[in-house]
């Protein structure tokens, strides 16, 4: 692991560490054939609704999918849906010749072909209501209140030899989810989270721009504020840091020449998987 930062902790960092750098989306390695208890589902829950959330308001509902003909109908929505966006973008990026963008599109159109059997599926709702004059303020209230726990259900299963990916593509079809599934108006569906157990559990870090690369400290420059404009700040402070254990994929990404300082920082797509 690398150098630490002076701590009071008592916590084992070592492993809470590891299952922060290594709950990954997992897709081909979920084990549809090994069922998983309700039990755990709701252990799962129990410390994912500890997540910080506005006003305490706790307006989630957490709709678990475990009937077979109900997981089919949906996975057929999903796959309906990104089946052929992620066609197309596999396509791109071999053309490319984009090694790690085409293992990610082997990933996510295997879960598109799997969805349906993935043994539960969870969705996370809010009761909330998005129009036309829903701002950015109420968009960030919304969602920060059930993320932050769904990433802590993630994080919950993956400590218990679970696996899971958070996944958004049916949303551009959830008025025909709600309908399959019965989520009456008022409720907004904000993400999908497959969950098996997993066939292994050796998952490493993954690939990400170095911190020292994306975060700027006391003042945004100008010659930085701006996408296209340089991604590290002048006063960007600390070496860009990789667990010591981390993968070759993780360690190729802190080396590669699209990270240096000084690139363009990647806008987040409208519609991402
Ligand atoms: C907003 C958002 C939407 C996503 N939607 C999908 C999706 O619809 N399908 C999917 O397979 N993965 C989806 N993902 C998972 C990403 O593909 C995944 O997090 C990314 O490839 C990085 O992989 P890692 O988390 O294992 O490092 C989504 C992730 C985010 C944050």
């Amino acid at each position: 692991m690398h150098d630490r930062a002076p701590s009071a902790s008592t916590f084992d960092l070592a492993e809470v560490d590891r299952l922060l750098t290594t709950t990954r989306a997992v897709r081909k390695q979920l084990d549809l054939e090994r069922p998983v208890p309700p039990s755990v589902i709701e252990e799962c829950l129990q410390l994912a609704v500890q997540a910080p959330n506005a006003t305490n308001a706790q307006s989630w509902r957490w709709l678990v999918v475990s009937d077979p003909g109900l997981r089919r109908k949906v996975g057929d929505v999903y796959g309906e849906v990104l089946r052929p966006i992620s066609l197309q973008l596999r396509e791109q990026r071999r053309a490319a010749g984009d090694a790690d963008g085409l293992r990610h599109s082997d990933s996510v159109l295997y879960l598109v072909d799997h969805l349906g059997d993935v043994p539960v599926l969870v969705i996370p709702c809010l009761a909330a209501q998005i129009g036309p004059e829903t701002g950015l303020a109420d968009l960030t209230g919304m969602f920060g209140s059930i993320y932050p726990a769904v990433w802590s259900f993630q994080l919950a299963l993956r400590s218990r030899g679970l696996g899971s990916a958070f996944t958004t593509a049916h949303l551009l079809r959830a008025a025909e989810v709600a309908r399959i599934l019965g989520i009456p108006d008022g409720y907004v569906q904000t993400c999908l989270i497959p969950v098996a157990y997993t066939k292994r559990q050796d998952f490493s870090p993954a690939p990400r721009r170095p911190v020292a690369e994306v975060t700027v400290w006391d003042r945004w420059e100008s010659n930085n504020a701006a996408p296209g404009g340089r991604a590290a700040a002048p006063g960007a402070r600390g070496a860009a840091r990789l667990p010591a254990s981390g993968s070759g994929r993780a360690r190729r990404y802190a080396g590669s020449t699209s990270t240096r300082r000084g690139s363009t920082p990647p806008r987040v797509p409208v519609s991402t998987c």
